[in-house]
């Protein structure tokens, strides 16, 4: 559908046919969304409304009544009793960037012009200085649902969804639950107050709103908005109130009794005064390059909140100038939403792929129609493994949506279901390796799908990658590139290759001289000196990280004890347990393995700690993150979730179990937790990739 989106004007016949299908989507669209299931992000909606708006100004005889562009919401549902709104509960225009902002200041500007000069009928200079617009009041556009809270000498009696606008849905029982709306207002109320604002679901709420569907088995709600929906329009009062929602007012709707007001700012301080719930982030600026800048810094730290808003809300304060502006049939001219670029969008899902990482882990990752989302271009979005693609059932050829929020990576939230085509069938697992076509593994009990090919080119380059790392053997002049190409030439098939590489053939190859090569055989002739605890963590024992490695060549001296050890002996050793001890002895017991430990030592590296048992794990490690704290989340490569614990401490760093303001980085892996970025985030901790811990661990420092 993507694709479909955006039409050529084309033919008049052409226009009034899109409009119809554009007017028939949009109201298709906005039923879901108001009834709290929507299928397509807001971006989407909001481009389709404005290509629809567009062709609406060419041709104006094909605007409907019934045209989403003339009506403000969804009909009410009548399961609610109705509620009149007195005003009627309006939207707002759109600006979707600065350039939109501006051109809104400067209608706002005309139409002042224009009403002072009519009374000496002279005509509107389209002047952009007096009569000026005072200044705005400012506000964060929360991302939830507008409801309507009628106190009659100040006790609450009656709540109402917006519904089209002019009727809204009763939905008091459910609105009484909520712990931010008072029951009574403080101090003096007017004889009849009905404020409007937006009732959301915090993020932190909503994550374990979340986790509990997932306990009690149940679909997770797609975010904090549709939660929020479908929390409030529930029949049983008790669901709601166990959900924990949240609400913001932004506005006056009617007053009887009530103080003179001549800005809206001042409403809203009023409002709060009577113990209703403002938004702290309201501002008052002077003009519009402070709307602009402020706007700016609301976009930049927009997920450094615990709740959602997708733009800001820019209104005429003075309350005097708002009713000179007026408004239209769908909004008030006197006040816009600046919006921010959409974080979820959708696109056509062209295939599910396979990726084959340096151990032969099998991981499914989406090829996606290339989409603008969240600030930058996605074409690619891991899926993680075969059960997180079954529990999505997303399907080459279905429309998907794309979300970047922030910083995080890009994922695949789910098919649109309505958009599938007929006979789609779901996607399964490939049985072989993309890479070398040997037949791919699933372990019982295990999420992952594994090539099990020995020889498979990615694992042959994947096992060197790791063995001359810096944390492993050290091996400089030898990065991905030349290791693919001495592969790829048969120059190199395993670790043991290197210490008998030919290096006459390498001073043949272009980019290598004398020089180059001569390093390179001085830095995989030091290697052999390394210790044994190197060693054992750069032969890509699985479960066996540097600290681990560590531990092993301290608990048993040299490999030969390795190699005799029983896993029961194994599992004995410090921190190991049957699961590190069985992967260490099946690796150990691999004919491959026991060819390449017999090449390595013919080959003169060292098999056996130089110190006492004991003591090389102590003497290994500077104390390189002495006072650091260090976070990691979400699943690495190279380490346990245990390993990359121990590997912190054993510098001399911390590593908690959660991001304050004090963590020097949060590591992330593949499935880091929202929570802990999210407040990496918000607290200016920065976030880091495996290789920068490796690097960090190494030095103290990071990239
Ligand atoms: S004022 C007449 N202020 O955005 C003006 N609306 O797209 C009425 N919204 O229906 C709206 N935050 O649900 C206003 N600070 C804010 C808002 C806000 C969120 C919602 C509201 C409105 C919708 C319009």
């Amino acid at each position: 559908m993507a694709g479909a989106d955006t039409a050529d004007p084309g033919t008049a016949r052409d226009s009034a046919a899109r409009v119809r299908e554009l007017q028939a989507r949009l109201n298709h669209h906005s039923a879901l969304y108001y009834a709290g299931k929507p299928e397509i992000p807001d971006g989407d909606f909001d481009s389709l409304l404005n290509e629809l708006k567009t062709l609406e100004e060419q041709h104006p005889e094909l605007v409907h009544p019934d045209s989403p562009t003339q009506r403000v919401g969804a009909p009410p549902d009548t399961a609610f009793a109705p509620v009149r709104h007195e005003p009627p509960m309006m939207s707002l225009h759109n600006a979707l960037d600065i350039e939109e902002l501006r051109a809104w200041h400067e209608r706002v500007l005309r139409a002042l012009a224009a009403v002072e000069a009519r009374p000496s009928g002279e005509e509107a200079l389209p002047t952009l200085e007096a009569p000026g617009v005072g200044d705005f009041s400012v506000e964060l556009k929360f991302d939830g649902l507008a409801i309507s809270v009628r106190y009659e000498n100040g006790v609450l009696v009656r709540a109402a969804t917006r519904g089209d606008g002019r009727t809204g849905e009763d939905v008091t029982h459910s609105v009484r639950t909520i712990a931010d709306i008072p029951i009574r207002l403080r101090g003096d109320a007017p004889a009849v107050l009905e404020v409007r604002g937006e009732v959301i679901l915090r993020l932190s709420t909503f994550e374990a709103l979340n986790a509990r569907q997932a306990e009690r088995g149940e679909k997770a709600y797609v975010n904090p908005r549709n939660a929020a929906a479908g929390s409030l329009r529930q029949k049983d009062a008790r669901v709601t109130a166990e959900r924990g929602l949240s609400f913001w007012c932004y506005q006056l709707g009617y007053a009887e009794g009530a103080p003179a007001f001549s800005s809206h700012i001042q409403t809203l301080e009023w409002l709060r005064s009577l113990g209703l719930p403002v938004n702290e982030y309201s501002a008052r600026l002077p003009d519009l390059a402070a709307v602009e800048a402020h706007v700016t810094d609301f976009e930049r730290r927009r997920h450094d909140f615990d709740y959602e808003f997708d733009g800001l809300v820019v209104k005429v304060d003075d309350l005097a100038t708002q009713a000179r502006l007026g408004v239209d049939a769908k909004a008030p001219r006197w006040a816009i939403a600046y919006k921010f670029p959409p974080e979820e969008r959708t696109t056509e899902l062209l295939g599910i792929e396979v990726s084959i990482g340096p151990s032969g882990q099998a991981t499914p990752f989406a090829r996606l129609e290339p989409v603008f989302v969240g600030g930058v271009t996605v074409a690619t979005a891991t899926l993680h493994n075969e059960d997180q693609v079954a529990a999505k059932d997303v399907r080459p050829g279905d429309t998907v949506i794309v979300r970047r929020a922030g910083e995080v990576i890009p994922e695949v939230v789910g098919p649109v279901l309505s958009e599938r085509a007929p006979g789609s069938e779901p996607w399964s697992f490939p049985r072989d390796c993309p890479i070398c076509g040997e037949g791919l593994q699933r372990a019982e009990g295990m999420s992952a799908t594994q090539c099990v090919n020995y020889w498979c080119p990615r694992q042959i380059r994947g096992r060197i990658e790791h063995f001359v790392g810096r944390a492993a053997m050290d091996i400089e002049f030898l990065g991905e590139r030349n290791i693919d190409r001495f592969v790829g030439e048969e120059l190199l098939r395993d670790v043991v290759g290197l210490y008998s590489l030919d290096f006459e053939r390498i001073e043949q190859m272009e980019g290598f001289g004398q020089i180059s090569v001569n390093n390179l055989r001085r830095s995989i002739e030091a290697s052999k000196q390394q210790p044994l605890s190197r060693l054992l963590f750069a032969l890509s024992i699985p479960e066996i990280g540097q600290v681990n490695a560590q531990v092993l060549a301290a608990a048993f001296g040299d490999v030969d004890s390795i190699l005799e050890a029983d896993e029961e002996a194994l599992a004995e050793v410090e921190g190991f347990g049957p699961i590190i001890a069985a992967s260490v002895r099946a690796w150990f017991d691999d004919p491959h393995n026991r060819t390449l430990i017999e090449g390595l030592r013919s080959a003169g590296l060292q098999m056996e700690v130089d110190e006492p048992a004991g003591t090389e794990a102590g003497e290994a490690l500077s104390q390189t993150l002495a006072g650091m704290s260090v976070v990691v989340s979400g699943t690495l490569e190279g380490f346990s979730r245990d390993g990359a614990k121990q590997a912190i401490l054993a510098r001399g760093g911390s590593s908690p179990g959660s991001v304050s303001g004090r963590t020097t980085a949060l590591v992330v892996g593949a499935d880091p937790g929202a929570s802990k970025l999210r407040k990496a985030e918000s607290s200016g901790v920065p976030v880091i990739d495996e290789a920068a811990f490796q690097e960090l661990l190494d030095t103290g420092q990071f990239p």
